[in-house]
């Protein structure tokens, strides 16, 4: 790859956690750091790409002052976020953990600890990733499998279903896979071929990422 080579291109890209409000202290979340995420948005922009990043909360520092980064705390408000932009972008790539499901009703007060149980009704959240694919017209659209079994099948399920173009399989079983290390262990799937890659950091898989979509959707 030449050191410009997605010049031209516009990538959005989501990354971190959300954030499901409860109370107005707490909230349901999970362990993404954001880290995946922002290493694909340095590298594409190092790439010459014009990168919009849709970050849940997240402590990662962008570096890169051409990045556009827009912060957003739950799952509905990345969904607006993302479809603010969708239209202008020629890539997606979704590598944020979106929280599935919300709480039905946010209690306006702090939850008082009366009862010795708490029952919480959730309710589904929308789809980001699903909405794009079917929204798609000249997107390219990546996304993320976080697997913890059945790890190839259930990727494949996802590509399918969410009408993507490629996949990144990270699975919990693999040692410094995944959640908040500065490593990550992938294998790709297209709708053709596959291919697994070793434990690297998440910038160097960052680069494996994109990489591959070079080599095979861009040339
Ligand atoms: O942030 P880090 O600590 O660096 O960790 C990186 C990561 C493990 C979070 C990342 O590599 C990763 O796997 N991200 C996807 C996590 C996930 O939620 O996977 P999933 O298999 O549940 O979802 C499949 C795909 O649909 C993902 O692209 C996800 O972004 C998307 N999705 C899921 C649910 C939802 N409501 N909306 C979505 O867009």
């Amino acid at each position: 790859t030449s050191p410009k080579s997605l010049e031209g291109k516009t990538i959005l890209i989501t990354a971190g956690p959300t954030y499901e409000a409860i109370d107005p202290v707490r909230f349901i979340g999970n362990h993404s750091s954001g880290k995946m995420g922002y290493s694909l948005a340095e590298e594409a922009s190092k790439r010459g790409a014009k990168v919009i990043l849709i970050s849940g909360p997240s402590s990662q520092k962008i570096e890169d002052k051409n990045i556009d980064l827009h912060k957003v705390t739950s799952a509905k408000e990345m969904l607006e976020k993302v479809f603010e932009f969708y239209h202008l972008v020629d890539i997606g790539i979704a590598s944020a953990a979106v929280a599935d499901y919300a709480p039905k009703e946010v209690a306006r007060e702090k939850i008082k600890k009366n009862d010795s149980t708490l029952t919480i009704e959730l309710i589904k959240n929308p789809d980001i990733l699903k909405t794009m694919g079917e929204k798609k017209s000249h997107q390219l659209l990546v996304g993320f499998a976080l697997e913890t079994q059945n790890e190839d099948e259930n990727a494949k399920t996802k590509l399918a279903k969410k009408n993507l173009d490629m996949i990144v399989l990270n699975s919990l079983r693999d040692q410094g896979a995944g959640f908040k290390n500065d490593t990550n262990k992938i294998k790709i799937f297209t709708k053709t071929t596959e291919k697994e890659f070793d434990l690297k950091s998440k910038d160097e898989v960052a680069k494996d990422i994109l990489n591959f979509i070079e080599e095979q959707f861009l040339k």
